[in-house]
């Protein structure tokens, strides 16, 4: 380790002194819009944090340089793991690939890796587009609903369908309510002792708690269930890992693993890309001239026939809003890790301990990156505009060993939901109901996003 180190810079006492990491992002939004903003930002221990740390205090440091976050994520990666607040969302999902740890996470991930080959989510495409189509059907004409739940709802088809072959339609209602009783509650089950007495505790939202994450373990079992027997892989990310054995051992997983893994995708591979699909109707609607541009591409291509995987390349304006849309609203707003022994990230010495954020949201807003950062401007991403920007730059995925593994697989997804839907439809978001974001563990557009629907003509998709 280098002798010469730099201090971290003083910590900052107000206001987000009496803040936990689940509720710093909106403090530092706060001093951004002040333009009291600097490249790392350490901030006081808080006691609550502290408490997690099972009484320890805990220090947070909060990273927004592209070179600083890559070293956290992947040179230094083996002097890191998942922060503190992790247990909260353990607590639901067990085990599986975003909460475990070490050599057991690698041995998964090596198992589950193969379902997201770019062959595996090419065969994927028709299912996004079928979905897609067959949700519109029920659409009319002026009619107003909330985008958000659409995208939740065909999302959560398409995540069912491609990992599990399974259908979901109708328990849509069933897993949108644990996923809100799971993003309001896992803060409660951040200390695991405090989470214990929660649990024992008569208390009515426990009750609600436990029946909604009882109703969506029926559900994920069920759909295991549906496939025990089956000898062969038929495709789904399911049938393949009661097939998988390890590379070390030649073991098969138990039936509590799959449940964690299983359910972990099942959640985190919907609601991710059906919070960037609400934003970008949001910016359409408020960018007319982007909108059209999209449809022009959209007709010069498609000539009026549904998107399919051999599309995606052609679709080049098609992915830049995409990509602009998860610069300005990346879903996973912000990611952290914990140092387990000191280390150096750039010049600065992390101590073992150390909680260490990294925020998308705020990264993407570097004016030093992104001229006019709170502009929506899809041509920043031609290779002309965007040659030489530094790689951590632009993180929506993470990186590293933690980096998403369904990254590829969501980038098709809303490409092609965006081609289907934008090619048949406008949204108009209704005058005053401006999406506010809502950081949970997503970036969700609070209150969703309530749209007239617009039929765009045949003359003009022909
Ligand atoms: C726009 C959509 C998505 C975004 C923005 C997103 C973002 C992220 C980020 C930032 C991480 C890393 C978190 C960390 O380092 O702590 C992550 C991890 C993960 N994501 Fe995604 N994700 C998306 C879609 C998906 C999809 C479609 C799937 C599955 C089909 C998925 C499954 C996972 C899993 C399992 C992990 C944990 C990986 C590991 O630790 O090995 N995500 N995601």
């Amino acid at each position: 380790m280098s002798t010469a180190l730099e201090a971290l810079p003083p910590q900052r006492v107000e206001p987000i002194q009496r803040l936990n990491p689940f509720r710093l992002l909106p403090a530092l939004l706060k001093l951004r819009f002040r333009g009291d903003f600097s490249d790392v930002v350490t901030y006081s221990y808080s006691i609550k944090a502290g408490l997690r740390a099972g009484f320890w205090p805990v220090r947070f440091v909060y990273l927004h340089r592209p070179e600083l976050v890559e070293a956290v994520c992947v040179k230094n990666d083996k002097s890191y793991i998942k922060p503190l607040g992790i247990e909260g969302l353990r607590r639901f999902l067990g085990n599986g690939l975003l909460t475990s740890e070490g050599k057991f996470h690698l041995r998964q991930r090596r198992m589950i890796q193969p379902a997201f080959h770019k062959k595996r989510i090419d065969a994927y495409a028709k299912c996004m587009v079928d979905y897609s189509l067959k949700r519109t059907e029920q659409w009319k004409d002026g009619q107003e609903l909330d985008i958000h739940t659409e995208m939740m709802g065909v999302t959560l088809e398409i995540i069912a369908k491609t990992m599990f072959n399974a259908e979901v339609a109708g328990d849509a209602a069933k897993v949108a309510h644990a996923l809100d009783m799971i993003t309001g509650y896992q803060e409660r089950y951040g200390i695991r002792w405090v989470g214990k007495i929660f649990d024992a505790l008569p208390l009515p939202s426990t009750r609600r708690l436990l029946k909604a994450m009882a109703e969506l373990d029926a559900i994920m079992y069920r759909i295991i269930d549906e496939h025990c027997g089956a000898e062969e892989d038929t495709g789904d990310l399911l049938s393949m890992l009661l097939q998988a054995r390890a590379e070390e051992d030649g073991t098969i997983m138990s039936g509590q693993q799959l449940r964690d893994e299983c359910l972990t995708l099942f959640l985190a591979g919907h609601e991710t890309t059906a919070v960037l699909m609400s934003w970008t109707w949001w910016l359409l609607s408020e960018h007319p001239e982007v909108e059209a541009k999209l449809h022009e591409e959209l007709d010069r291509v498609l000539e009026g026939r549904p998107a399919a995987m051999e599309d995606v390349d052609k679709l080049v304006y098609t992915r830049y809003v995409v990509t602009e849309a998860m610069r300005l609203y990346p879903p996973a707003f912000g990611f952290g890790r914990q140092a387990i022994e000191d280390n150096q990230v750039g010049p600065y010495l992390i101590r073992k301990g150390t909680i260490v954020g990294m925020a998308p949201f705020l990264m993407h807003r570097q004016p030093e990156w992104y001229p006019e950062p709170e502009k929506f401007d899809p041509e920043r991403w031609t290779p002309e505009r965007s040659e030489g920007l530094p790689k951590f730059a632009y993180c929506p995925f993470g990186g590293g060993s933690r980096k998403c593994i369904g990254d590829q697989f969501a980038w098709m997804e809303a490409t092609l939901l965006l081609a289907t839907f934008a090619q048949g439809w406008k949204m108009r978001v209704l005058p005053g109901r401006e999406p506010v974001p809502q950081p949970l563990v997503t970036l969700r557009p609070k209150g969703g996003v309530p749209v007239v629907l617009e039929k765009r003509t045949l003359a003009a998709v022909s």
